[in-house]
């Protein structure tokens, strides 16, 4: 793992930016993105380039379980307010939370990940450090999946919603498994809050208690922090 510390969120957006636009100088085609706060800076840098996407596809890592695209705390949603509106690919898939058939889904979710191996993929990471919504205790082993999500994640995305109570308790997601076959992974972090995960993600045993530390099998895995996010680095 490479270990970049930048001064904020501003400075690592623009590296970031920067690592995907020589991925694309390179013949990258297909992107996988995140939502949460972490990545709204990277995406505007998107925004503000003069990059084309037209010929670019995106695959993202999750949706909540029973929402809409229009629902303004979908991820759809957000990837289009932050995104998507602004600059214009040749496809975007989310998963599709509202599918009748999940298990139908999940396995449409999968096809399209193999019919586009992707080339970059941008990640957050959660509190208790998982990536997607690959909460702690996931296999390494699974694809896309169904996700009953934990008290402590509820309670972290909380804030998007009226209450907690609306937060849905199960989403659909990229497994690990998926994750990992990325060529190249940039996973950002900002803020204290995500300090004791970093450190465990990078210095830690790789274990399925801390998901994102199995990143550390991977060969080409670009970590971004401010001075909070890594002060235990
Ligand atoms: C959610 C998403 C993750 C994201 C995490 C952190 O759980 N499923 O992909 O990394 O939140 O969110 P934030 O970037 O807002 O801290």
């Amino acid at each position: 793992m490479k270990v970049i510390k930048v001064k904020n969120q501003l400075e690592g957006g623009k590296i970031a930016f920067n690592i995907l636009s020589e991925k694309i100088a390179a013949g990258a085609k297909t992107f996988g993105l995140a939502t949460g706060s972490t990545p709204v800076e990277f995406y505007n840098q998107i925004i503000n380039s003069d990059l084309d996407f037209t010929d670019k596809t995106s695959i993202n890592l999750d949706e909540y379980v029973g929402l809409d695209g229009s629902d303004e705390q979908s991820y759809r949603y957000f990837m289009n307010q932050h995104l998507f509106n602004e600059k214009p690919f040749k496809a975007n898939f989310l998963p599709n939370g509202k599918a009748a058939d999940l298990e139908a889904e999940v396995k449409a979710y999968d096809a399209i990940i193999d019919e586009h191996p992707i080339d970059f993929q941008i990640l957050g990471i959660g509190h208790n450090g998982h990536i997607g919504f690959n909460e702690p205790g996931t296999s390494f082993d699974v694809t896309t999946h169904v996700v009953d999500l934990t008290e402590s994640t509820i309670s972290a995305n909380a804030r998007y919603f009226a209450s907690e109570a609306h937060v849905p308790k199960q989403a659909i997601s990229m497994g690990i498994a998926s994750i990992l076959k990325s060529k190249t992974l940039v996973l950002m972090a900002w803020g204290e809050g995500k300090a004791e995960a970093i450190n465990g993600m990078v210095n830690g045993e790789v274990t399925e208690s801390l998901p994102a530390s199995v990143l550390q099998q991977h060969d080409d895995v670009i970590v971004i922090v401010d001075e909070a996010a890594g002060k235990y680095l």
